[in-house]
């Protein structure tokens, strides 16, 4: 069987795909990214005024030997600061808080990662999954027939969704994508489901369902395709959908979701070209799992990774480019390194995101600091976490986000009595904008706005909501 074509399309934001190892880049990954970033994305305010107190940017993790054109393709943090790192050209790599890495695996292609219970899949190339335990990666699964792979994890369960992008080059029928499960402690049910003639491109948990988007499964032309489910049961989402024209398709990027919300961003790509151009993309949320938002657009350039960090959305592009979401719209982070392309974002701690690049040299991690720098002495007073913000959320509320049966505490769950000041701390200082304070979900959601479950537990403007806002003015500090 030949696969040339699920490679080039694998992911299709696998634009880096197969394409990327070195034996195989005569098609595409020694120039630089296809897509000509000549036209400015329609995003409205990419012109607002820069961040004040920008965050600063630095070096963190370089591949060796470094491999043009490879991207680092997903992440996940470990609780010890550590990341493991899913890198296009295969190699999965352990690296540690001072960047230092330590390779686990090297296998053919690495799509992307999800992670359970304390265990890591990977979708690998020609239908399989890898497991990492401990430190030891071992082959999971491998599906029969189709080779383009997508794994997601819910409670405990992992999914591998299995697509063929065209026909079956022996067979030349069109084969239906299919949703594979290994319940937790389990064996590996085979099609327990089938998706119909699409191929699968992205997947991701949220709250009881999994995710699991892509596009038609088609050559030419077709629009992004969403759907959720467990086990064998699965319905489709229908997704806004651009424009496409004859050879274009649109494809789901990334799927991302904190308790409340769920984001999708989706690339067109011209499917003449070899790589496939993109063209265009959009990033689409929801709160019900219904209807979708579409919070960002793009022109001549595609979101290809989100994150939620600091009580925001980050998306990174294909073109290289990092934006995080205001009240006022999407804003351009253009201190980021030059690039060429930001394929994974993951939020580490309050302070640090870490960001996954096609580096201009090849695979490379670039973290993205929001602590004002150690050089700066702190200023003397300030609102702190254990002084000033713990009594306010004791009184106001601890109520609701303290107790494990309402709706609040999974949004934002409190230790009862505010007991745990660790995970507390934690907790809140996720729910932050420390650019901009005003926008912090902490803030808005204790006055009332953005449909808040608890309604206004504090009034705009009392000394509560100062004492909140002052926090986060300073940085919020424990
Ligand atoms: C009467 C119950 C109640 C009280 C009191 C309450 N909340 Fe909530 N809160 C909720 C519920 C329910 C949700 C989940 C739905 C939503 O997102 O609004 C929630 C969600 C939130 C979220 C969004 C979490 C996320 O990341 O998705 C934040 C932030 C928040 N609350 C902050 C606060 C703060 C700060 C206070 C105290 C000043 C507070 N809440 C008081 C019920 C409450």
């Amino acid at each position: 069987m030949k696969f040339r074509l699920v490679c080039t399309l694998a992911l299709a934001w696998g634009i880096v795909g197969c394409n990327s190892k070195p034996s195989d880049n005569n098609t595409s990954t020694t120039t630089a990214p296809t897509t000509s970033n000549t036209t400015a994305p329609p995003i409205s305010n990419t012109t607002a005024p820069p961040v004040s107190s920008g965050p600063s940017f630095a070096a963190y993790y370089n591949a060796t030997p470094a491999v043009l054109g490879e991207a680092v393709i997903d992440l996940v943090p470990l609780p010890a600061g550590d990341v493991v790192v899913a890198q296009s050209s295969g190699a999965l790599n352990r690296v540690d808080v001072n960047g230092q890495p330590a390779l686990e695996a090297a296998v053919g292609y690495v799509g992307n990662l999800a992670e359970t219970n304390g265990s890591i899949f990977a979708a690998g190339e020609l239908g399989q999954v890898h497991e990492r335990s401990g430190a030891a990666w071992t082959l999971s699964y491998t599906h029969a027939t189709l080779p383009q792979v997508v794994v997601a994890a819910l409670n405990g369960d992992v999914y591998s969704f299995n697509s063929l992008l065209g026909t079956d080059p022996v067979t030349g029928q069109v084969l239906p994508a299919q949703v594979s499960q290994r319940p937790s402690g389990g064996a590996w049910a085979p099609d327990v489901a089938s998706l119909g003639n699409v191929q699968i491109t992205a997947a991701a948990p949220w709250n009881t369902t999994v995710w699991a988007g892509g596009s038609d499964n088609s050559l030419t032309t077709g629009g992004p395709r969403l759907f959720h489910g467990t086990g064998a049961t699965w319905t489709e989402i229908a997704l806004p959908a651009a424009a496409v024209g004859t050879n274009q398709l649109e494809i789901v990027t990334r799927i991302m979701s904190t308790p409340t919300k769920l984001w999708v961003s989706t690339m067109v790509i011209d499917t003449l070209s070899t790589p496939a151009v993109a063209i265009g993309g959009a990033v689409h949320e929801t709160v019900d799992g219904a209807t979708f938002t579409t919070v960002a657009a793009f022109n001549g350039d595609s979101p290809i990774s989100l994150a939620w960090h600091e009580g925001t959305l980050f998306v990174g592009t294909l073109a290289g480019r990092l934006f995080h979401e205001e009240p006022t719209g999407m804003i351009e982070e253009t201190a980021l390194p030059a690039n060429l392309g930001v394929f994974a974002l993951a939020s580490r701690d309050a302070q640090t995101l870490l960001i996954g690049l096609r580096g201009n040299a090849g695979a490379e991690l670039v973290l993205r600091n929001s602590a004002p720098p150690a050089n700066q002495a702190p200023p003397a007073n300030l609102t702190t976490y254990a002084g000033d913000v713990r009594p306010v959320l004791m009184a106001r509320c601890t109520v609701c986000h303290s107790d494990a049966a309402n709706a609040g505490f999974i949004a934002y769950p409190l230790s009862v009595g505010l007991t745990d000041a660790t995970a507390d701390y934690n907790e809140t200082r996720m729910r932050v904008n420390l650019v901009t304070p005003d926008a912090s979900p902490l803030l808005r959601k204790a006055v009332g706005l953005d449909g808040h479950g608890g309604g206004a537990s504090i009034a705009q403007g009392s000394s509560d909501y100062t004492t909140l806002q002052q926090w986060i003015v300073d940085q919020a500090p424990q």
